[in-house]
């Protein structure tokens, strides 16, 4: 299936329900990305945005719905996507290059990953921290590495919780100027999942407003600049206020059926 600019449609969930032991999360959710978008899923705080990747991942089996990528149908973990959690996950035992090799050296090929690791640390702005330890890098290297791991999966579909979430405001905000400039050269299809407005104005080609469980999608924007700066960011106003107002109206319904 193609989207109305003629990009294929890469990943494509159609009708997706789940329930924690008996407690529906999402209900009926339906979302795409076409190949090589950025979409953004952005919702409050427990409204199921880690349960959606985790139904993708394969690590959690939906109640109903399906998930497709490339036009087939996904039942199992998959090698379609590589994963970063909500937490970076670096094992503190293991050197940074270690860490970053993990899924390499899982599929048995070690040895390329390595070589394609070292070469990229520099880009990630790890060069020189290949033999240190998780507990010798700042929070904003952590997630950079745990980044790096997740690029170098040979998936085609980036799945990303709240990346730079557990960073303060300076950081994450150089880890954003960082993951713009990182998106031509990573030239995948990204689902980033964020409860930052500014995060998915910035980074994405299409954001997704989430309302809160059973979740749905209250809205849908397109962002078409091509010259993102924060400049351009800062003037967003209108766009914050569309935003603010579908999530708040999502929430104000959460309240009254309660
Ligand atoms: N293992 C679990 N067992 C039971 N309920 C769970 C479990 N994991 C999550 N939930 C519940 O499901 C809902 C959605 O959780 P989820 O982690 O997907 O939310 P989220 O949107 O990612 O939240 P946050 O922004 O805080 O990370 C929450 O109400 C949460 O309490
Ligand atoms: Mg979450």
């Amino acid at each position: 299936m193609n989207l109305t600019d003629g990009t294929a449609r890469k990943l494509e969930v159609r009708g997706l329900s789940f329930a924690y032991e008996g407690r529906p999360v999402l209900e009926n959710l339906s979302l795409y990305a076409g190949q090589g978008e950025f979409v953004s899923l952005l919702g409050p705080s427990g409204c199921g945005k880690s349960t959606i990747l985790k139904l993708l991942t394969g690590i959690l089996k939906p109640d109903s719905g399906e998930i497709l990528v490339d036009s087939c149908r996904i039942s199992e973990i998959s090698g379609h996507f590589a994963y970063m959690p909500q937490n970076d996950l670096l094992f503190p035992w293991k050197t940074i290059l270690d860490n970053v090799c993990l899924y390499g050296e899982i599929h048995g090929t070690s040895e390329k990953t390595r070589k394609e690791a070292l070469a990229n640390f520099p880009l990630f702005g790890l060069g020189g921290y290949e033999n240190s330890y998780p507990s010798a890098l700042s929070g904003g290297m952590r997630q950079r590495a745990a980044f790096l791991r997740t690029a170098l999966c040979q998936a085609d579909i980036l799945l990303l919780d709240e990346p730079f979430g557990a960073l303060d405001v300076i950081t994450r905000s150089e880890m954003q100027d960082w993951l713009l400039a990182m998106r031509e050269k990573l030239n995948r299809t990204v689902l980033l999942v964020t409860h930052d407005m500014d995060e998915a104005i910035y980074l994405s080609d299409r954001i997704l407003i989430l309302n809160p469980w059973p979740s749905g999608i209250v809205d849908e924007i397109s962002i078409n600049e091509k010259k993102r700066s924060r400049d351009w960011l800062y003037r967003q106003n209108d766009l914050r206020r569309h935003i603010f107002s579908k999530i708040s109206g999502s929430a104000g319904r959460k309240e009254n059926t309660q």
